[in-house]
């Protein structure tokens, strides 16, 4: 790491110590980090993304060792952890008694949810303050999730106080969060690691969590990850006076389209989501588009959480989030 790097997170960590709130890039999506143990930095991070309070956040750990603190892990867990671990797998475990995390943090549940980054900016920030580090990610409640440093700058740059630059975020989607009960794990958002990743660990299915007016995740509302444009989705061509989003061969020419993937990669194409999205929609604004329109992606791998962030984003506004 370079000497101006660990300057940065020294920094960065001093910041949160006192109580601060600091942009630091994941491997998924930038998170606004504070110090989990904090009342008083958690309620920033509510205040910073005018969150509702009954969304509860997610804390960053080192490893599950660190973890194992703060929740308590079932063998199985511990399994799950041991294989995904570090990286985008989010796991919602119960709080432990003694544990030092604000309450604020879960939002008035027994349970945290917790994940190991796997990002060495991330991971160098925790092991330095050497607490877990509630992190959402770092944009306004509602608004697309920021893949760049620049995305932050755009939509929290005075609201906060660091914004550390760590380029590109690698997978661009968030995490995904599951749910362990007993030998069952429940899958309440696809993210980053896809379902057919843990089926083959588990050597069984995922089931989804049920569809519910109040999402056991309560982040997962309908509306959410809106562009200021519409968005229609499944659109094999823009229409006149349409932005376009592409992916494979289905794509358009002009300054006003993008392709998640030309090659027709999902990989490549949760790197792009949220960048692209970022892009056109600024574009829709500067030539009167109202609309982006979005080529179909297949609902296989990471195409299931790709569909699930456009399917929010295309969904009627005016939610609470
Ligand atoms: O990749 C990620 O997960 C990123 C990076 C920064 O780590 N973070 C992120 O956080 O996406 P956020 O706050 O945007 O989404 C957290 C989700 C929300 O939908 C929230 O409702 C859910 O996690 N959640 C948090 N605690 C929970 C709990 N105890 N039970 C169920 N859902 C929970
Ligand atoms: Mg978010």
């Amino acid at each position: 790491m370079s000497e101006n790097r660990s300057d940065r997170i020294a920094q960065a960590a001093d910041i949160i110590r006192r109580g601060g709130l600091v942009a630091v890039p994941t491997e998924t999506v930038y998170g606004l980090a504070a110090d989990a143990t904090r009342d008083a930095a958690v309620a920033g991070i509510f205040e910073a993304k005018t969150r509702p309070q009954f969304n509860p956040l997610i804390i960053h750990v080192t490893g599950a060792e660190m973890a194992g603190r703060y929740v308590e892990f079932s063998p199985f867990a511990e399994q799950l952890a041991a294989h995904f671990w570090p990286g985008p797998l989010t796991i919602i475990l119960p709080r432990r008694a003694a544990s030092a995390v604000s309450l604020l943090v879960s939002a008035g549940l027994e349970t945290i949810a917790v994940r190991a980054p796997d990002h060495p900016i991330a991971q160098a920030l925790i092991k330095n303050v050497d607490r877990p580090l509630a992190a959402p990610s770092a944009n306004r409640s509602g608004s697309i999730s920021p893949t760049k440093a620049d995305h932050v700058r755009q939509s929290l740059g005075d609201r906060i106080d660091l914004i550390i630059d760590g380029g590109p975020c690698p997978v661009g989607i968030e995490s995904t969060i599951i749910k362990v009960a007993g030998d069952g794990v429940t899958m309440l958002r696809p993210g980053g690691i896809a379902r057919e990743a843990i089926e083959e660990y588990l050597e069984r299915s995922v089931s989804d969590a049920p569809q519910a007016k109040n999402p056991e995740a309560p982040g997962m509302l309908a509306s959410h990850y809106a562009p200021r444009a519409m968005l229609r989705l499944n659109a094999n061509a823009p229409q006149h006076g349409e932005a376009f989003l592409g992916f494979g061969e289905i794509a358009a020419k002009g300054a006003d389209a993008l392709n998640l993937s030309k090659s027709g990669d999902l990989l490549e194409a949760t790197a792009n989501l949220f960048a692209h999205l970022h892009a056109l929609d600024r574009n829709a604004a500067a030539h009167g588009l109202k609309t982006i329109a979005v080529a179909p992606i297949p609902m296989e791998g990471l195409g299931e959480a790709i569909n699930d962030r456009l399917n929010r984003a295309a969904a009627p506004r005016g939610g609470a989030l």
